[in-house]
């Protein structure tokens, strides 16, 4: 059977990365693929415990090298657990957040060395890398205003600050001009409607499905 392909979406605090990886999942299987639909933190049992001790709580609550492990243990129970298998059973796997947003908050956000983040980026996802991630760029005050009108306990990162948020705007686009033809950069301030057709043609093309 052939392996499937992983899909990634990054981006900043409400930059509507949730509705274009459900609206990209749709598109995938009515083209008749199977599709697992996933998230970091996240994807698996253990990993959705981490989660709450990432999301939730004072902003000063870790050390920013725990944080980094935090997530890469995350990750590591993710992609043993879930996303290999599923790629290995042909399974395309759309992940809303994967080890492109260790680099930019942990590293880029909160500092961490640059070696640092990819050694243990490289322990977390055990050898597991997107065919293509999609970057939803979106300007850090519109952003922040989307993700705060949401009633969320989840928002420890959102309370990060300006300043953080400006970092990881500029990570993301870093990270796709550093690796164009992994990367695309899609603008998201538009209609859903604009950026999911956008979204399907970058796919189609990137892939030649
Ligand atoms: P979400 O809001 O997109 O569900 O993601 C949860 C938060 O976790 C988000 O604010 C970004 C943060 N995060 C990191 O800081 N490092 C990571 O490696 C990942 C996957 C997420």
């Amino acid at each position: 059977m052939a392996h499937g392909r992983f899909i990634t979406f990054e981006g900043g605090e409400g930059a509507g990365k949730s509705t274009q990886v459900e609206r990209l999942g749709e598109r995938l299987r009515a083209d008749g693929h199977d599709v697992l639909i996933t998230r970091e933190p996240g994807g698996a049992p253990g990993a959705l415990e981490i989660r709450r001790l990432l999301v939730e709580g004072a902003v000063e609550r870790w050390e920013p090298v725990s944080e980094l492990l935090l997530h890469n243990a995350a990750r590591h129970e993710h992609v043993c657990k879930t996303i290999a298998p599923a790629l290995a059973a042909g399974v395309w796997v759309v992940c809303d957040r994967f080890a492109d947003s260790t680099v930019a908050y942990q590293g880029y956000g909160q500092g961490v060395a640059r070696d640092t983040v990819a050694r243990i980026n490289a322990l977390g996802a055990n050898g597991v890398s997107p065919d293509l991630t999609i970057i939803l760029d979106l300007a850090v005050a519109d952003g922040l205003a989307r993700a705060g009108g949401r009633a969320d306990v989840e928002d420890r990162y959102e309370r990060m600050g300006a300043d953080f948020h400006e970092r990881i705007r500029a990570a993301f686009l870093d990270i796709a001009r550093a690796e164009p033809d992994r990367c695309a950069v899609i603008a998201a301030a538009g209609d859903a409607d604009q950026i999911a057709a956008q979204v399907w043609d970058t796919v189609r093309t990137r892939l030649s499905i």
